[in-house]
């Protein structure tokens, strides 16, 4: 059969377009239904409204900055433009009325000049913007104000996501100060406001994972398995830190990972003791161990992973005498994850698990206990953000997906040791998400055997 070359043509062009469609899918795949579900469970909490603001486009000047929506903000919205905002309401109290929407998605007026180089925006006035975004209403940015003010007449108090530092936090590390400057300007619109964090409620939601969340972090974790893989294949005494960094980074990149989870970790001889190691230019020496700690994100879903290798392929009898250790009360921890325990509170929670486990196995050079050189957490929540926020003396339900990482960092031996799996908890325990990555010394040290170091 003769094809024409327009019909070619027209087919190649379609598949072009749904090539992008997939890819665009690929990085942020929700149904617009699932947002809208997740605010009107939230309205249920709340007895005023709650607004926020998503991220401005002017808050990381870096030109290698390539926008990405405040996790609170998207998790309720799915929208992933700049300079947007919400409000959600309740029903209104007793005795007092509002006739309007219950959702309301503010949209900055299209910049049709500034589209031209950076893409075509959703749009306030665009035909069918309330359906595209999946909100009841879409308004302009500019009704925001009065819209609030009108509000607060009938509620006299709005939620919001606090500063961190409001809660008893930290301080907001990044360089703008999103929740600042956003609480300045409600502050300034309803003076006389009663200001409430919302942030417990949403991050109380964050916490329980539907299915579609679950669908993308574990697409994130298995990205994050290969990349292991293929350092544990490539791994050779030689080779640069930064070498190691490389090749996983591009394993992330080609299966569709937007962004790294974190700064990727790979740290030798006693950069393996440091924590959030992130410098990577040293080079491998025969006889280190190497601790590699790197998680891509996909559709805005994180993974968190971590393995120690030995340098040469074969763990020295103390390498693995620590390696043994860090595994035994890995699985220590891992057996008590299930729906009730905690991870922090209590007399017992995975943390005096992980950290009794330590202190009772092997002894330092000194002939002392290890639990001084295990100096973190053993878990914290995983999704939008690495470390998922949310309160983490709530005991665990089926659908939370936290990490389980124990480690040893012995900087006068130069042997830091962290195992780091992604688990869900399930209605009876808990499986591991990230269980194809080898775990034990003699996996880890198979696999090492055969890439060989020359994995390429
Ligand atoms: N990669 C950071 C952490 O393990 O918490
Ligand atoms: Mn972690
Ligand atoms: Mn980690």
């Amino acid at each position: 059969m003769k094809i024409s070359a327009a019909v070619k043509r027209a087919a190649l062009v379609a598949c072009a377009i749904a090539w992008v469609a997939v890819l665009a899918q690929a990085r942020f795949a929700q149904p617009l239904a699932e947002y809208q579900a997740r605010r009107t469970a939230l309205r249920m909490h709340l007895d005023a409204p709650l607004v926020l603001w998503g991220y401005t486009s002017k808050q990381d000047p870096s030109e290698l900055a390539i926008f990405f929506q405040e996790p609170n903000f998207y998790y309720l919205s799915g929208h992933n433009e700049p300079d947007a905002a919400l409000m959600i309401l309740p029903d209104a109290p007793a005795g007092k009325t509002w006739n309007g929407p219950h959702e309301i998605l503010y949209l900055p007026t299209r910049n049709l000049q500034q589209e031209k180089w950076e893409g075509a925006k959703l749009g306030p006035d665009d035909a069918g913007a309330a359906a595209k975004a999946g909100f009841e209403v879409v308004k302009n940015a500019d009704k925001f104000a009065a819209d609030l003010q009108a509000a607060e007449k009938v509620w006299s108090a709005v939620y919001t996501v606090l500063p961190p530092k409001d809660r008893g936090g930290k301080v907001e590390e990044a360089g703008y100060p999103h929740f600042t400057r956003a609480n300045e300007w409600i502050k300034a619109t309803v003076p006389n406001a009663t200001i409430k964090d919302g942030a417990p409620a949403i991050f109380a939601m964050r916490q329980v994972k539907s299915p579609g969340e679950f669908a993308l972090l574990q697409k994130a974790i298995d990205l994050s398995v290969d990349a292991h893989i293929d350092a544990m294949k490539t791994m050779k005494p030689g080779l640069f830190e930064y070498q190691i960094a490389a090749r996983m980074k591009m394993v992330h990149e080609w299966g569709g990972v937007a962004r790294e989870a974190y700064a990727p970790i790979v740290g030798t001889g006693l950069n393996s003791t440091v924590l959030h190691y992130d410098v990577l230019d040293q080079q491998i020496q025969d006889g280190d161990v190497v601790v590699i700690d790197v998680g891509g994100e996909y559709g805005g879903y994180a993974a968190d992973i971590t393995r120690t290798l030995p340098a040469n392929g074969k763990f020295t009898a103390r390498q693995r005498e620590i390696y043994d250790i860090v595994l035994g009360a890995q699985n220590a921890t891992l057996a008590a994850v299930k729906p009730g325990a905690k991870i922090n509170g209590g007399t017992e929670n995975l943390n005096t698990i992980s950290r009794n486990y330590i202190n009772t196995h092997g002894k330092d050079l000194e002939g002392q206990p290890l639990g001084k050189y295990y100096i973190h957490g053993v878990s914290h929540h995983l999704g939008l953000d690495v470390h998922d926020p949310g309160a983490t003396d709530r005991p665990l339900e089926a659908g939370m997906v936290i990490t389980i990482e124990p480690g040893i960092y012995i900087p006068e031996e130069k042997i830091g040791v962290r195992i780091e799996d992604d688990v869900l908890v399930t209605d009876t325990g808990y499986k591991i998400l990230s269980e194809r990555a080898p775990r034990t010394a003699e996996d880890v040290e198979a696999v090492m055997a055969s890439g060989g170091g020359t994995a390429r």
